[in-house]
């Protein structure tokens, strides 16, 4: 059976970078599912027929990071026929052997409640603002906003809302190094297989 890590948590908490450490120290495949209604969100019009038809492709297009798709995402995330649409995706990813580490916002309570591993990663509302400007070169303050609305948007929809897992290992990466950050979520892991 294949060994699945579930890492949830709101924007920029750093679940992303997380994520791709642990799959290159354990050998798992990893998906950022965000990609996927990013990618959704960006093809424009019907956005259930967007999610029906996407393709390996559409997870490559440019600007997919910044934040305007972001937003767009967290639109169409609310859409139930759209994660239905999703779903068999990222069920034949989380499958394949040795392991996969999957990273989002429902992968511990809906896609994956299966998982060997789950984390829920956190950061205060003003450190996610900065590394997001960091990352995108954009202002804090207007980071902040953007990132209160999606959190908003993503934790108060009907369908599948950002939660952590009652079994769910938090981890506030507020006050660690990237590297700190990485050598509890591997700990974490290791203990657990
Ligand atoms: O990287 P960041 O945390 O800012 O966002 P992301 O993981 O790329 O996700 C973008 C948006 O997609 C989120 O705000 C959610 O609305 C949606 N999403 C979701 O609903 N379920 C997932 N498993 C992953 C993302």
């Amino acid at each position: 059976m294949p060994f699945i890590i579930a890492i949830d948590g709101p924007a920029a908490s750093g679940k992303g970078t997380i994520a791709r450490a642990l799959s290159a120290h354990f050998g798992f495949h990893h998906l950022d599912t965000g990609l996927l209604y990013r990618a959704t969100g960006a093809k424009g019009g019907d956005p259930v027929l967007a999610a029906q038809s996407l393709c390996a492709d559409d997870l490559t297009g440019s600007g997919l990071r910044s934040a305007e798709a972001g937003q767009a995402a967290s639109r169409i995330a609310a859409i139930p026929e759209v994660r239905a649409a999703l779903v068999d995706f990222q069920h034949r990813f989380a499958a394949q052997e040795p392991g996969a580490v999957l990273d989002g916002r429902d992968i511990g309570t809906v896609i994956c409640p299966h998982a060997q591993v789950k984390l829920y990663v956190v950061a205060s509302d003003r450190v996610r603002a900065e590394r997001r400007a960091a990352e995108l070169g954009a202002d804090p303050a207007e980071m902040l906003v953007q990132l209160q609305e999606r959190d908003r948007r993503d934790s108060e929809r009907a369908a599948a809302p950002l939660r952590p897992a009652d079994d769910a290992v938090v981890l506030d990466t507020s006050t660690l190094s990237v590297d700190q950050a990485i050598a509890l979520a591997i700990e974490t892991v290791r203990k657990a297989r």
